[in-house]
């Protein structure tokens, strides 16, 4: 009999990755989707995952119990892995409380409808700035699963919450809970407020470049698909009350990507421009991913010089998909963040 896997925010960008890298690998897996479709999702995205006879789509929010229990009465999924979370930081410093209730209020609906229902195992899919943020002049530094939860922003906050509440679960119920820390994915399918995509997006319309202070804080990319196998990975392999890092080695100055797409659009850098700096803003990412190597083989496929070529590529061909994203709330949304930076 098959297996059911239940992945919530499956209509925003690592999730609809996750529901795509499923059906292709893991026809033995039926998938259940379940995303409230805000602002960062796109149910186009999920067009040709609709076609598939192991695929099913829920528009349901994951603060909503009933309907959440619901879903679970009639799909009784065996997996269930949580993506769903308002995942921008510069949002969650506008406008904190959003954060905090799909975060982690939503995570605690999500754990109690596997307590009650009963699943072979709840991954909850968290972030590397829960550790904060390493000095940019120490570079022999990285985040290890052990290093403390220091966090900076709203969102950090609320992730890091959200990962407690699954290890509180894990200790206090016996929930098999497994949780992930991953660094910055990059991408097909990323909504256009984060670094990579914006400035493509921006870079193509002959737009300027808003790169924050100085453009000097560091962040370690990998390729979205990289995390997904790792957290398929965990999900097979992986033991229960464990958190592992994923990230790939792949240090980058903003600067330096925010160069990079221009030269790959072939526009100049007089398009950039320094903005405004983001409060709180953490200096510099690094994971060490020695736990996964060691224990599940996992390492990252993809090398970001490859990577980044692949995803612009993306983003020129289907121009469409990022018109649409781009036009209505997405217009306020830049107005009133780049406006008067
Ligand atoms: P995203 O913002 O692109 O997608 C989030 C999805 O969750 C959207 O489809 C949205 O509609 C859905 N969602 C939001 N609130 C919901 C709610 N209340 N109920 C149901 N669905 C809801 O985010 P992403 O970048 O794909 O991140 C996915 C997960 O991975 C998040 O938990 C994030 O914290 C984590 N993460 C992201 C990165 C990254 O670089 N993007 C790195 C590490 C971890
Ligand atoms: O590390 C994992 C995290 O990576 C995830 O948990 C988050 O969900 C994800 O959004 C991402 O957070 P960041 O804040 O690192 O990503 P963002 O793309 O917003 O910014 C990357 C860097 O680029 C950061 O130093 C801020 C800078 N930046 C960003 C934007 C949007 C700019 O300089 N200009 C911009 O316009």
């Amino acid at each position: 009999m098959k297996k059911t896997i239940l992945v919530t925010g499956g209509a925003g960008f690592i999730g609809s990755n996750f529901v795509y890298l499923l059906l292709d690998k893991r026809p033995e897996y039926r998938v259940v989707c379940v995303d409230a479709l805000t602002y960062a999702a796109n149910i186009h995205t999920l067009n040709k995952a609709m076609e598939s006879p192991n695929f099913v789509f829920y528009k349901e929010d994951i603060r909503n119990r009933e309907g959440i229990f619901k879903i679970f009465e009639i799909e009784k999924p065996d997996i269930v892995v949580n993506f769903a979370a308002e995942s921008h930081v510069d949002r969650s410093i506008e406008n904190p409380g959003i954060f905090l209730e799909t975060n982690i209020l939503g995570t605690q609906v999500m754990m109690d409808a596997c307590r009650k229902y009963g699943v072979e195992r709840f991954h909850q899919v968290g972030t590397d700035e829960v550790y904060g943020d390493l000095p940019i002049d120490r570079p022999d530094l990285f985040f290890h699963e052990d290093t403390p939860i220091h966090t900076s922003s709203p969102y950090s906050t609320s992730k890091a919450a959200a990962d407690l509440l699954a290890l509180a679960y894990y200790r206090t119920y016996g929930l098999p809970v497994t949780i992930s820390r991953c660094s910055n994915n990059y991408g097909p399918y990323q909504f256009p407020e984060k670094l990579i995509p914006l400035m493509i997006n921006n870079a193509r319309h002959d737009k300027k470049l808003p790169v924050y202070g100085e453009g000097l804080n560091v962040r370690d990319w990998l390729y979205v698909e990289d995390h997904c196998e790792a957290i398929l990975l965990i999900l097979e392999n992986g033991r229960v009350g464990e958190v592992y890092n994923i990230g790939g080695h792949n240090e980058k100055a903003n600067i330096e990507i925010v160069k990079i797409i221009l030269s790959e659009l072939g526009k100049p850098e007089s398009l950039i421009t320094y903005v405004t700096d983001r409060k709180g803003h953490d200096q510099r990412y690094a994971i060490d991913p020695s736990k996964i190597h060691a224990e599940l083989g996992w390492l990252p496929k993809t090398m970001f010089k490859d990577g980044i070529k692949l995803t612009i590529k993306w983003y020129l061909e289907h121009t469409d998909w990022m018109d649409e994203v781009t036009s209505g709330a997405y217009l306020e949304y830049y107005d009133k963040m780049y406006g008067n930076r």
